[in-house]
């Protein structure tokens, strides 16, 4: 295992405030999303955005590496953004070969040129637990290994792998906690034997009513568990990330806590269950308002500056792409101005790194 070469990585994703853009939503969640502003649910339309996100003008500024999802990975923009770099594209091959086909620049490569590190979902999606009602395990280890040399041939430098966790009657199930737990380490293991860096995000669900306590529990169970087996595993916590859920009450509870308070219990539970040399800490936005998502993050950033012993920063998804995807709306005379929403987010969420994060940046 190559650590240097994944500790080099961890420290290009997060230098100088940067954060990762999740812009992995499988084929089936892409078009939900899309569904509910009267998006087509189509290939061309899913690619469309995606080539709206990866072309955003400075995006490389605040955000150090990009999720990708297969169907991702392997498209190309309708037209050429760049001059340059399509030029660059089409006589990449020796053969004079155009694989990159008509004026199409593969978004790899469009990432890549401004500097910003690419990233894979690796797993296969979430499948019912046998035996155990509403719980759910994650799939994709078959084939892993050679799935995930493809994508570092391709230039991909670290990968991401899901699990989740309702929180609701009698659920999770240290069963359920156990099994994803297990399958997390291994996966995470492969990818540093791949030279790719792991995210190891273990999600604890906002659906529901329960209080900021019983997320709390939740969280530091399936916390302490998942890090127990990437100990048994081997996973060198060095060269990995981890993403956890921030510690907040569920969207349907009554009593919703201050910005203050979910920075207090987040921040206090990472320190007594996330081992000090683990790479870096990215969260997940989870249902989280953009603002919301902002905030949180920079009360960690500003309250706890010299207590935190891993980068504290941000791998969103809903929270930087909805505003832009709302004004977008699949509609090419929205790119600029959806661009320009994307870029803002991504920039407030820099901010939210330094603990610089204010509501007043909002206009
Ligand atoms: P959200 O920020 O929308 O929760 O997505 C993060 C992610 O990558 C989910 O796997």
């Amino acid at each position: 295992m190559d650590l240097q070469k994944l500790t080099k990585t961890v420290q290009e994703l997060f230098d100088n405030g940067k954060g990762i853009l999740a812009m992995d939503e499988s084929t089936q969640n892409c078009n939900k999303r899309f569904a509910k502003l009267g998006i087509k649910e189509t290939e061309e339309s899913r690619r469309a955005w995606r080539e709206l996100i990866i072309t955003t003008p400075n995006l490389a500024e605040c955000i150090g590496g990009l999720i990708l999802y297969d169907e991702t990975i392997r498209q190309k923009t309708a037209l050429a953004h760049n001059a340059s770099s399509a030029r660059n594209a089409l006589r990449s091959d020796a053969d004079g070969h155009n694989d990159a086909g008509g004026d199409g620049v593969p978004f790899i490569k469009v990432i890549t040129d401004v500097g910003i590190i690419l990233g894979i979902k690796v797993d296969e999606g979430l499948k019912d637990m046998d035996g155990h009602p509403n719980e759910k395990v994650t799939k994709g280890l078959d084939g892993l290994a050679g799935r995930l040399k493809e994508y570092y041939d391709m230039g991909a430098r670290f990968a991401k792998w899901r699990a989740a966790f309702t929180i609701g009657s009698n659920i999770p199930t240290q069963d359920c906690i156990n099994e994803n737990a297990k399958i997390l380490a291994e996966y995470a293991l492969v990818c540093q034997e791949a030279g790719i860096v792991p995210i190891v995000e273990p999600e604890v669900l906002m659906d529901g009513s329960h209080t900021i306590e019983k997320c709390q529990q939740v969280t530091k169970e399936v916390l302490q568990t998942v890090f127990k087996e990437l100990t048994v595993k081997g996973v060198v916590f060095e060269g990995m990330i981890l993403k956890p859920n921030m510690v907040v009450p569920g969207l349907a509870c009554p009593a919703q806590n201050s910005v203050d308070e979910v920075a207090d219990a987040t921040v206090k539970l990472l320190i007594e269950v996330v081992p000090a040399n683990v790479a870096g800490v990215a969260f997940l936005s989870g249902g989280q308002s953009s603002e919301l998502a902002s905030a949180h993050l920079s009360a960690m950033n500003a309250n706890y500056k010299k207590r935190l012993p891993w980068p504290v920063t941000f791998s969103y998804s809903r929270a930087i792409q909805y505003p832009a995807l709302e004004i977008w709306q699949g509609n090419d005379k929205n790119i600029v101005a959806a661009q320009k929403s994307l870029y803002h987010r991504a920039k407030l969420n820099q901010a939210a790194c330094r603990g610089e994060y204010n509501i007043e940046m909002e206009k």
